[in-house]
């Protein structure tokens, strides 16, 4: 199955994303999981990346069409993927298509999480997030052990785009140019818009039940 999670900052596509992975055996492939790694690793890519990045603005559709177009040609997708924060504009839309194309793939579902502006900001602004294996923690999904990831015991950050001004421009950024997939891919009839608005778990089977209708 070839998915591809679509909504606002916040609305929960991570937190899904990796559960639903887990469940149907296939990669998350994330652009900002990419982006925050190779930040980390400060690479050449991470330092032009950055700067865009803790300004809550976009960083240019070569790069991110170039981290995908990559991950789409290994082996590890053979059974499908699943595209948590890409698309998020209509060329990356369009590029994503060429790369689909040329390996006779298509996308299946597009899951839209429909979550209200005021419940994300307040996500956000309480959100940690782990550096090592990137997994987000809420004020309704805490860790065990307090600033600690259950995964891998790293300690959690604060993500510098979760300042509230950084917040506001990344809303701004996806309802100028990422919401515009909506349309694109409701042409195609492969949009399944899943309200995110409830506990994790409720979220989860709501996505399950849009995936099996
Ligand atoms: P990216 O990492 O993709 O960020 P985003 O789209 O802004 O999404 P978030 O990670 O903030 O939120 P999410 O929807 O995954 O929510 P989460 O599950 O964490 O991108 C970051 C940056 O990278 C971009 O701004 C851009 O600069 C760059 N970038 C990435 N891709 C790009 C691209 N294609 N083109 C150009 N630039 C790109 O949940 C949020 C919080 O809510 C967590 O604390 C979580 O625990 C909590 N939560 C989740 N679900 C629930 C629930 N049901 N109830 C209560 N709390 C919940």
């Amino acid at each position: 199955m070839n998915l591809i999670f679509l909504g606002p900052p916040g609305a929960g596509k991570g937190t899904q994303a990796k559960r639903l992975i887990d469940r149907l055996r296939i990669p998350q492939l994330s652009t900002g999981d990419n982006l925050r790694k190779a930040v980390a690793g400060g690479t050449p890519l991470g330092k032009q990346a950055k700067v865009l990045m803790d300004a809550g603005k976009l960083v240019p559709d070569e790069i991110v069409n170039g981290i995908i177009d990559e991950a789409l040609g290994s082996p590890e997708v053979a059974n499908g993927f699943l595209l948590d924060g890409f698309p998020r504009t209509v060329p990356q839309a369009q590029a994503l298509d060429q790369m689909l194309q040329k390996r006779g793939r298509r996308i299946d579902h597009v899951i839209l999480l429909e979550v209200p502006t005021e419940i994300l900001v307040g996500r956000l602004s309480g959100r940690q997030t782990c550096p090592k294996c990137q997994t987000s923690y809420g004020k309704d999904s805490p860790p065990r052990v307090p600033g600690i990831c259950d995964n891998d015991g790293e300690k959690l950050i604060v993500r510098p785009d979760d300042q509230p001004e950084r917040v506001r421009q990344r809303m701004v950024e996806y309802g100028s140019k990422t919401a515009l997939l909506t349309g694109y891919y409701q042409a195609r009839g492969v949009v399944r818009p899943v309200d995110g608005v409830g506990s994790v778990d409720e979220v989860e089977k709501r996505i399950i039940r849009a995936l099996k209708a």
